[in-house]
């Protein structure tokens, strides 16, 4: 649905950007998960022994380890981004809720089916 990794994966693979500029910037956002960009981008650099492709290429069926959903956007849907920060519930230094900013993700951990969908849009820790 709102899932990046192929995309990004393509930029890392086509578009010869090393794969820590590709979306290791990126970071799950729930205190305590490690879940990033970067350890997806390692991921992708290695071999699907299974399958006998390249993981990260798109034309590989070994799945990725975890997703990063990015925030639904202030401009297209400002309640829903609120319900998941609130959801998140993470404080700010100055004690008021902590909002997402462009690099901000929540993996797929946080979503009671895998990912963000009609039943359950919203994450939940
Ligand atoms: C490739 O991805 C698969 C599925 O996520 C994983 O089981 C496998 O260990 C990965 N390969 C390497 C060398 O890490
Ligand atoms: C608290 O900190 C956040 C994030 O740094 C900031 O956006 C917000 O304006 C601050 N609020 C107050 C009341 O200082
Ligand atoms: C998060 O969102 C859903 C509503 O979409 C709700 O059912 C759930 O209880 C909320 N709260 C937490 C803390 O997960």
């Amino acid at each position: 649905m709102h899932q990046e990794f192929w995309t990004s994966c393509w930029i890392v693979r086509h578009c010869g950007l090393t794969l820590s500029m590709g979306f290791g910037h990126r970071n799950c956002v729930v205190l305590g998960y490690p879940n990033n960009g970067q350890r997806l981008g390692k991921w992708a650099a290695t071999t699907c022994e299974l399958h006998g492709c390249n993981n990260g290429s798109s034309m590989c069926d070994c799945q990725p380890p975890f997703k990063l959903f990015p925030f639904p956007t202030e401009k297209k849907n400002p309640e829903r981004r609120l319900q998941w920060a609130k959801n998140i519930s993470r404080n700010s230094l100055n004690g008021t809720l902590w909002m997402p900013n462009k690099d901000s993700r929540v993996c797929n951990l946080h979503f009671v089916d895998g990912e963000p969908t009609a039943e359950t849009p919203d994450p939940t820790l």
